[in-house]
């Protein structure tokens, strides 16, 4: 029997999960949508067992599929979308939904923390993503939820909760609460005792650790048919760039998928950046990453084909914006829809249309959706090179990494060589790497990755292009600036008319 592993990514918009053999060889692909729950606009939910159910759903039809037939799966890992808030009790059930990364309602609780710890913390930016903020709000807005807190985790780590019943976190994950010292890879029970944090933390491991195996029953239920180790993994972007062979300093990653990332490897426990770049751990042991996020990337095209263009899929809209000229014949789009964070740190920003006219047509609007979410993207890009971050070659993952048209877009506006992976399966492979390494199979992440990842195709920049873009980027940078006090009174009247 050939053998193999799962890696699972428990991401915003769906569960996937891939079988993986020894020789970095993609078996099979399943993926299973995830709903999201919207009370209101900014609170952004998902109840933590659909992922269970949708992970569960995916491993038995994966291993229902003829091309698993003669495949022992001997492990698996999980990587998942970071920072999202689950809340146990004593029974280990879910207290209430879990709060996402995306959900931006712990303002007050943001200005708390900064009030009494400054800007940044723990290397960290404070910014209602985090995890702690959303901790934060359950005590002050829900306190009949709050005393039953026994143990917070992860998404992830609740799923592989309840393949196993073992209850961890690991430090790529961890690191993105704020509530972890990334250099001692330690929980900072100091800051959490600041704001009335009783010690509701879970146990940490390292993403590659064996945490049990999956649970009889559950095995059974699934289908496998031996006992599957499991190992604890890690956050999503983590493990993309892990999965993207993104593991020596100044490595790049460009990852657009709901969210996207500018992300590259640091190895200095010293490194100050601010701008509201993030430093977590990497999913390997000595390594650390920093990173900028746009929170509406893809999120922004998945907001034009729903809402404007709705019966178009999203090769038809990537091919419609083909059609434009660059700069949009002059409209341009910032795609602040859910606020932004890298780098202005602001929630209550929101997504602006400028130099519309009636020449535009939707090929046009299209075209700069992608535009204003590549130039987000840029302004991370920018500010790490001025600190220092020599990147000249970025490996672009996600949506945004399926069409030439907007890998070229990247190459010319980021001015760096962009590669497409020849199997490209996003966080899971990372995933799929963890449980690998951990069942012995290399003795070295550097040994897998050769065997694992290779490059499809690359795009270089043109330098009369980044040129010109650079002239629509310094407008997309005065856009933020000059529409914020607008864009705050308008959403203190709409939030004042309901
Ligand atoms: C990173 C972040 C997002 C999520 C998406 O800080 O919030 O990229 O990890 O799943």
């Amino acid at each position: 029997m050939t053998e193999a592993v799962l890696g699972i990514d428990v991401g915003t918009s769906s569960v996937k999960v891939i079988a993986v053999n020894r020789n970095g060889e993609v078996i099979q692909t399943v993926s299973e949508p995830l709903k999201i729950i919207q009370h209101q606009s900014g609170f952004n939910e998902q109840c933590p067992n659909d992922w269970f159910e949708a992970t569960q759903n995916c491993i038995k039809q994966l291993l229902k599929t003829h091309e698993m037939r003669h495949i022992d799966v001997k492990g698996l890992s999980l990587s998942g979308q970071m920072h999202s808030l689950v809340i146990l009790d004593h029974a280990h059930q879910p207290i209430r939904d879990a709060i996402l990364w995306n959900d931006t309602r712990s303002t007050i609780q943001c200005e708390q923390i900064k009030k009494e710890l400054g800007e940044y913390v723990l290397s960290n930016p404070v910014l209602e993503g985090f995890t702690l903020t959303k901790l934060l709000w359950i005590k002050d807005n829900e306190p009949h939820n709050w005393e039953k807190i026994k143990v917070f985790l992860l998404p992830k780590d609740y799923v592989r909760f309840k393949l196993t019943g073992k209850i961890n976190m690991e430090y790529s994950d961890a690191s993105s609460t704020l509530l972890l010292n990334p250099k001692e890879k330690a929980w900072s029970k100091e800051i959490g005792g600041r704001f009335g944090l009783r010690d509701i933390y879970p146990d940490l491991v390292a993403s590659h650790d064996f945490v049990g195996y999956v649970d009889t029953s559950i095995a059974n239920d699934l289908g496998f048919n031996n006992d599957v180790a499991v190992f604890a993994g890690g956050g999503d972007n983590a493990c993309g760039a892990l999965g993207a062979g993104i593991t020596q300093v100044d490595e790049t990653l460009c990852s657009i998928g709901t969210s996207g990332v500018i992300l590259a490897c640091e190895n200095s426990q010293d490194a100050v950046y601010k701008q509201n770049i993030h430093y977590f751990n990497h999913a390997m042991d000595q390594m650390s990453y920093v990173m900028g996020v746009t929170l509406a990337a893809g999120d922004s095209l998945h907001w034009l084909r729903n809402k404007v263009l709705s019966d178009l899929s999203f090769e038809q809209i990537i091919d419609l914006a083909s059609q434009s000229p660059l700069g949009s014949r002059g409209l341009l789009f910032t795609p602040y829809l859910s606020g932004e964070r890298t780098p202005h740190g602001d929630a209550s920003i929101r997504g602006s249309f400028i130099g519309l006219s009636m020449l535009h047509n939707n090929s046009d609007i299209a075209r700069s959706v992608i535009e204003g979410i590549t130039f987000s993207l840029y302004e991370s890009i920018k500010y790490l090179r001025e600190s220092g971050k020599d990147i000249r070659h970025i490996v672009s993952i996600g949506g945004g990494a399926k069409s030439d048209f907007w890998l070229q877009l990247q190459a010319d506006t980021f001015d760096a060589k962009i590669s497409r992976l020849k199997y490209e399966e996003g966080p899971c492979m990372g995933a799929a790497i963890l449980a690998v390494y951990g069942l012995g199979w290399y003795n070295n992440f550097e040994k897998i990755i050769q065997k694992f990842i290779c490059y499809e195709k690359s795009f270089v920049p043109h330098q009369q292009y980044h040129q010109l873009y650079m002239k629509y980027f310094e407008v997309y940078e005065g856009v933020y600036r000059q529409t914020q006090p607008l864009t705050q009174r308008l959403l203190k009247l709409s939030e004042g008319s309901k």
